[in-house]
């Protein structure tokens, strides 16, 4: 099989996959920016307040919401920052794990967010009017894996449960591999890895389709792909296992996180063909500091300055991870950014 459905198995079988079975084990096993902070959450709302204002009724959908503690801390940032946003504002986490659903509930209901005024769904809406927020959903999507060899192009395949099995070679599965790899402006050497997200581009190009006004912010690890065949010439999928990286992805299906660094360029020429300006792309480091976390963050105290200087650290998440927002129908000069 390829890395692909590999990756759709071992992540989202509805009995045994990785994000499907255990809350417990999906809850604290990582640490993702929302996780570690409501201060993620609370700065970041003034990126999407822009998406917001001025909208009968807004909606701020947050799709792979996992345990809900990023729309919780956006909701809890337009109430102190824009009251008049907060007001209308219609709360849509967006989640496919039952589990991970449990979990946001519990959450909101923790914060003391009426449950009745939130549509906690398992796809996205149809349509949407406002902001569509996602962190670490792309690079949770199955991805292709592909490998340039003396022949051409090469997909990997997998045989799943054998541990020793080292992953085989085969013709790319799909066209759109090979148009993808044509479009590369970089010289491909033999053994070169990289991956092709198919089902980001889709869920993207969905996405994209489904916003009639209002901005897409998307924060994930990941570079342009230039960027990304030039410094992981082996190509970026791995896995986690309790917090370890394991470069052995296929090892132990079900029982390991899967991940992958995004090109971030491709996801956004997406977002363009479906119409989208592109407003804001950037390191999460330079965007959050431009937004003013470190400022919030010492009015906050407690733990948030730390938690500020782990997310703006350019050695560290604040340089690994990317921050891209797309928007139809919204001003660029009412996006609060210093630089873009
Ligand atoms: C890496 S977790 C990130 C959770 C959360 N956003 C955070 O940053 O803590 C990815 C989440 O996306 C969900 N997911 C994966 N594919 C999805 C899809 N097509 N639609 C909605 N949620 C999805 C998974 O179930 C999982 O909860």
């Amino acid at each position: 099989m390829t890395c692909a459905r590999f990756m759709e198995l071992a992540l989202y079988d509805d009995e045994t996959g990785y994000y499907m079975v255990d809350e417990v084990r999906a809850g604290r096993e990582w640490v993702t920016a929302p996780t570690l902070s409501p201060i993620f959450g609370r700065v970041l709302a003034r990126l999407v307040e822009p998406g917001l204002t001025g909208r009968q009724a807004p909606m701020l959908v947050e799709a792979g919401t996992g345990g809900g503690e990023l729309v919780r801390d956006l909701a809890y940032g337009l109430h102190d920052e824009a009251p008049d946003v907060f007001g209308d504002l219609e709360l849509v986490p967006v989640d496919r794990s039952p589990s991970a659903r449990q979990r946001c509930r519990d959450t909101l209901e923790e914060a003391g967010i009426d449950l009745a005024d939130v549509d906690l769904r398992d796809t996205l809406p149809e349509r949407v009017e406002g902001v569509l927020v996602t962190n670490e959903l792309l690079d949770a999507l199955p991805t292709h894996v592909c490998q340039h060899t003396e022949q051409g192009l090469a997909e990997i395949h997998l045989e799943p449960g054998d541990p020793t099995l080292a992953p085989t070679l085969r013709g790319p599965s799909q066209e759109a591999i090979m148009e993808l790899a044509s479009r590369f402006q970089t010289q491909l050497e033999p053994g070169l890895r990289f991956e092709a997200p198919l089902a980001a581009y889709d869920w993207y190009r969905e996405a994209a389709s489904r916003l009639d006004e209002g901005l897409i912010v998307t924060v994930d690890y990941g570079a342009r792909r230039r960027k990304l065949l030039e410094d992981h010439p082996k190509g970026t999928i791995h896995a986690y296992r309790q917090g370890q990286r394991v470069e052995e992805f296929w090892y132990d299906p079900g029982r390991m996180d899967l991940t992958y660094r995004v090109p971030f360029d491709e996801i956004a020429r997406v977002g363009e063909e479906e119409g989208l300006q592109t407003l804001v792309y950037g390191s999460q480091g330079r965007v959050l500091t431009d937004l003013g976390i470190r400022e919030m963050a010492s009015e906050v105290g407690a733990g948030a300055p730390l938690a500020a200087k782990k997310l703006v650290d350019p050695d560290g998440a604040g340089g690994t991870f990317r921050v891209l927002v797309q928007g139809r129908g919204v001003d660029p000069d009412r996006l609060p950014l210093a630089s873009r």
